[in-house]
């Protein structure tokens, strides 16, 4: 690597794929899960630790589409069809891999405690019925029925009997599992150092779905890597990452490295505003609280029930950089607020606590498919409370534009074009890379 941050030169003998994924969690798995469908297919998931062992793994894995969503628009749309793919993908990869992923439609509830959460809760539950979904408004006995050890300070609550969660880590295996046996190269402790470049050919190869034609200021086939640069010029493809271990070059690559992904985005001038929010997560155990539902209390905490007994309660939301660690402070919040939910969870034995980096977007929203100015990179990051919903199904949406199918969803909802950043920024990035 140059003084400036870029490659001068690509090493010798990089291996080639069809597609390159960047980012093994939830949402890169999924992407080279639905990539490699098709046979044939040549793909590789990069991570720069273990597959599965970020936010997937923090993650208690709820599927509450209704729950957490409270206006109806493309979000919502987005959120229940995330929800509703997991009733093929769980079988599919049960008789795949022989995975259960622990797929419980549980139902969730959400509660009031002040009288301003329930008007607001009575209307959140009013709109998605309007779209006929189901959300059952229930008066303060009518929540102790289904939930007998909540306090007696909730209200009132809205009960989403289609929502529900699945056990994220076995998730996480199960994808790379499948990945595995179809031949997709899992590549674990690989981080991405920079990317391999070049400028766009106007007569070049095939443009990828969503990509722009452009000329080039630069001669071509000049390829180039590029670590982390800026400067002025045009548009460019980007053929493949850059590891120390060497290049991975394809037609097309995936950026989906959660709270990495704004970072390695800026290397390529794409303003991808993502960010660490710390969620912390104690898994409880011998408890006194009978819920088959999950519990959700807003701006609070939420109980997940999870089939092998323990409880989870989760989660903090903290700012603080990418500090991945479960703090005392964040366990003592957890625990106040768990016992505001359901007094008897004070004598609740902690057997677990843990801490994960959600990938939070300046506007709240994921990010989902072609990177403008860079033909051949896909975006698929920024799911923020939301991954492990809307994981599968952003991988399917991605690993489609790909192959050039046709995708019958709004996915241009989340697209980066004209969102972020300016939209010269990719050729000034590209300008400034080394020619080789
Ligand atoms: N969706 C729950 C969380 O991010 O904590």
């Amino acid at each position: 690597m140059g003084g400036n941050g870029l490659h001068r030169k690509a090493r010798r003998g990089a291996q080639t794929f069809d597609a390159v994924v960047v980012g093994g969690g939830i949402v890169g798995l999924s992407t080279a899960y639905y990539l490699s469908e098709r046979r044939g297919m040549r793909v590789a998931v990069l991570d720069r630790g273990r597959l599965g062992r970020g936010a997937t793994w923090a993650a208690a894995g709820m599927l509450a589409s209704q729950c957490e969503v409270e206006e109806a628009g493309p979000f919502l749309t987005f959120a229940l069809a995330g929800r509703a793919l997991y009733d093929r993908l769980a079988p599919a990869l049960r008789d795949e891999t022989g995975v259960d992923i622990g797929l419980r439609r549980s139902g969730a509830l959400r509660v009031a405690f002040t009288e301003e959460e329930r008007e607001r809760l009575k209307r959140h539950a009013a709109e998605q019925r309007r779209w006929a979904l189901d959300a059952r408004w229930l008066e303060a006995d009518e929540v102790r029925r289904l939930a007998p050890a909540l306090a007696p300070g909730v209200l009132g609550g809205v009960y989403f009997p289609g929502d529900g969660h699945v056990d994220s880590r076995r998730l996480a295996a199960a994808l790379a599992a499948a990945c595995a046996r179809r031949g997709v190269a899992l590549l674990e402790h690989t981080e991405v150092t920079g990317w391999v470049v070049e400028p766009r050919q106007a007569q070049g190869p095939a443009a990828h779905p969503g990509g722009r034609d452009a000329g080039s200021a630069h001669p071509p086939g000049a390829r180039r890597a590029l670590g982390g640069g800026s400067g002025t010029a045009s548009e460019g493809r980007v053929i493949g990452v850059a590891t120390a271990a060497g290049e991975l070059h394809a037609g097309a690559v995936v950026l989906a490295g959660g709270s990495w992904s704004g970072l390695l985005a800026a290397q390529l001038g794409v303003d991808l505003p993502v960010k660490p929010v710390r969620g912390e997560v104690v898994a409880l155990r011998a408890v006194d609280v009978p819920l088959d539902t999950i519990v959700f209390a807003k701006g609070t905490c939420y109980l997940v029930p999870k089939a092998d007994g323990r409880l989870l309660a989760g989660a903090t939301q903290v700012d603080d950089g990418f500090r991945n660690v479960p703090t005392l402070g964040g366990l003592g919040a957890l625990a106040r607020a768990a016992e505001t939910l359901a007094p008897p969870l004070a004598a609740a034995e902690v057997e677990d606590y843990w801490s994960g980096l959600r990938p939070g977007t300046a506007d709240g929203l994921p990010v989902l498919g072609p990177v403008p100015g860079w033909a051949g990179l896909y975006v698929a990051a920024g799911h923020f409370r939301n991954g492990i919903l809307l994981g599968p199904l952003s991988g399917m949406i991605v690993a489609r534009l790909i192959q050039g199918e046709p995708v019958p969803f709004n996915w241009r909802a989340f697209g980066l074009e004209g969102r972020f950043g300016p939209a010269d920024a990719p050729a000034a990035a590209l300008a400034a890379a080394a020619d080789r």
